[in-house]
């Protein structure tokens, strides 16, 4: 089965090709030189980057798989959660391309792709409880099979991504944060300042918001004086998000009663946070920072369990909310 996937829920235009199931191209059009200047995604501008990105972005795919939009099986394409107008662009262009060669069409959610893409690489046996830490989305879930997950905590606020999105404005510092962050902390002394984890929230929800207008007040407090700390600001603000994410991991492992544990979403690419969850001793499982972006490899990698759709029209995008997950 020769599967063509495409991803659109925020600022990357993305497609790739599977052919029975392994991942045979993905490329991944960034929209960060776009955004970069405002400290966050601005949703027009990502929905109208879709669009001048997307029809190339798709033949550069299929052209990296050495094969036609003739030899295609199937399409899949992420229907939520996201930008609303971003995962239109996506969605409508790979509706259109099954409808017009009457080809099987498989809409994806896109924590789904984000929880699956641990298992691009090799086969992680279930049980397992996996966090997902996105720019968009963090929670962690018992995951059964596939397609089976239960939701275990999510967060009250802010996701990680986007605790280190705001975190890095606050210091100056480009969109995407978190790897401008990570950059900056690395020569800072994680232990300067003292950030709170939100230990007080029990259970495993997670809390971001007084993290942020920690820092906010602490570089306020500083005035002048911050310039020469931010370094020491990065790495102790990162160490807060590393340790808040880790105290909920191991309550999760605790509750589920497991040792097998996957991570996915933005936020997994970070350093220090692999580091962390790699000592921890447990049976970890972390896709290559490539595939914990948002990419198409693992939107194709979920289609490939998602019933197909009967009528193409049936499917409508969606921005937040349950939807199973
Ligand atoms: O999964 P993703 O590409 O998109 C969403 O579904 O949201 O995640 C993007 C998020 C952004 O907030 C970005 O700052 C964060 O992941 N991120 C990182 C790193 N790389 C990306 N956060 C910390 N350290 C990184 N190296
Ligand atoms: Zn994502």
């Amino acid at each position: 089965m020769r599967l063509l996937a495409i991803e659109s829920s925020c600022d990357d235009t993305a497609a790739a090709v599977l052919v029975d199931g392994d991942v045979r191209s993905s490329v991944v059009a960034s929209q960060d030189a776009v955004h970069s200047g405002y400290g966050g995604v601005v949703p027009e501008l990502a929905s109208r980057s879709h669009m001048r990105a997307l029809l190339p972005t798709i033949e550069n795919a299929l052209r990296d798989a050495d094969l036609t939009l003739d030899e295609i099986d199937a399409v899949g394409a992420t229907y939520g959660p996201g930008l609303v107008g971003s995962l239109l662009v996506g969605l409508c262009a790979a509706k259109s391309i099954a409808f017009a060669r009457r080809l099987p069409f498989v809409g994806v959610n896109h924590l789904e792709g984000h929880l699956i893409s641990v298992q691009l690489e090799q086969a992680v046996s279930f049980p397992y409880v996996a966090l997902l830490a996105s720019g968009g989305h963090t929670a962690l879930y018992l995951a059964r099979a596939l397609g089976d997950y239960a939701r275990l905590g999510a967060t009250r606020d802010d996701a990680a991504g986007e605790a280190f999105d705001k975190g890095a404005r606050l210091l100056g510092l480009p969109y995407p944060g978190g790897p401008a962050l990570q950059q900056l902390a690395a020569t800072g002394d994680p232990a300067a300042f003292d950030f709170p984890i939100a230990a007080g929230v029990p259970g495993l929800d997670f809390s971001f918001a007084g993290l942020k207008t920690s820092l906010l007040y602490k570089v306020r407090d500083l005035g002048d004086g911050a310039e020469a700390l931010r370094p020491d600001l990065a790495a102790s603000y990162q160490h807060a998000i590393v340790e808040a994410l880790t105290l909920r991991v191991e309550r999760g492992l605790a509750t589920a009663g497991l040792t097998r544990l996957a991570v996915g979403g933005g936020v997994a690419a970070n350093g220090p946070l692999r580091e962390r969850l790699a000592g921890l001793g447990v049976d970890l499982h972390v896709p290559e920072r490539a595939l914990c972006t948002d990419n198409a490899a693992m939107i194709g990698s979920a289609a490939r369990w998602v019933a197909p759709l009967t009528e193409y029209g049936d499917l409508e995008v969606y921005a937040s909310g349950e939807r199973g997950l």
